[in-house]
């Protein structure tokens, strides 16, 4: 199937057969010049970018992670009493441990007022830290107060906790999306 030529697309070729010799050597010569000056604007460029990105801060790379692992334990928890996986006492009560430790450090990884582009964080937390550190005591007991005895335990007592984590979220995280925490 032959390619249907547009006005626009046929002109440009005629012009350059047209033209006397030494034009037909000075186009060649102009395609290479400006490509290299497209070249050297472009390393410029991509320089510049990453100046003005700089990598995720440490801080901040750790407490996200520390969030990331209390999600973990809590969709493993949620699968349980929704039986996607079978109720295993000794994994739930793995999570519940896994949650208490990192409710508790909270407060420890939020401590530095920093921020990075690859942060949700308000900047609330650290003008309000009395109320930050309330929110993530909550947290904390809503964990300590998680039932692993059982699947129905466990589906009575996980919305105290899954409240704890939005109550916070809402207030101290942008963007908040109704199910990042479950
Ligand atoms: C005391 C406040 C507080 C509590 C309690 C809390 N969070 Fe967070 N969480 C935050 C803040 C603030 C951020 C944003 C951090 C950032 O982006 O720097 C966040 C971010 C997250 C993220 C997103 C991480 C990412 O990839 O950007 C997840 C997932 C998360 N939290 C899960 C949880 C879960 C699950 C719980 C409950 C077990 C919980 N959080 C309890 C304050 C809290």
């Amino acid at each position: 199937m032959t390619p249907h030529l547009t006005r626009e697309n046929t002109q440009p070729a005629r012009a350059v057969a047209g033209n006397p010799n030494n034009c037909q050597l000075m186009i060649p010569m102009f395609a290479i010049m400006s490509g290299l000056l497209l070249m050297a604007v472009f390393l410029l460029l991509a320089g510049r970018v990453e100046a003005e990105s700089p990598p995720p801060n440490k801080y901040v790379a750790q407490r996200i992670a520390l969030m990331s692992s209390q999600k973990k334990a809590l969709q493993d928890l949620t699968a349980m009493t929704r039986d996607y996986i079978a109720f295993d006492r000794s994994s739930a009560r793995a999570a519940r441990r896994a949650l208490i430790r990192s409710t508790r450090r909270i407060p420890r990884h939020f401590r530095r007022d920093v921020t990075d582009l690859s942060s949700h964080a308000r900047g609330g937390i650290w003008t309000n830290w009395a109320d930050f550190k309330r929110h993530a005591d909550a947290a904390e007991k809503a964990a300590h107060a998680l039932n692993i005895r059982s699947a129905s335990g466990l589906r009575r007592s996980l919305p105290r906790l899954i409240s704890a984590c939005h109550n916070c979220h809402q207030i101290y995280r942008d963007t908040p999306r109704e199910f990042t925490t479950h």
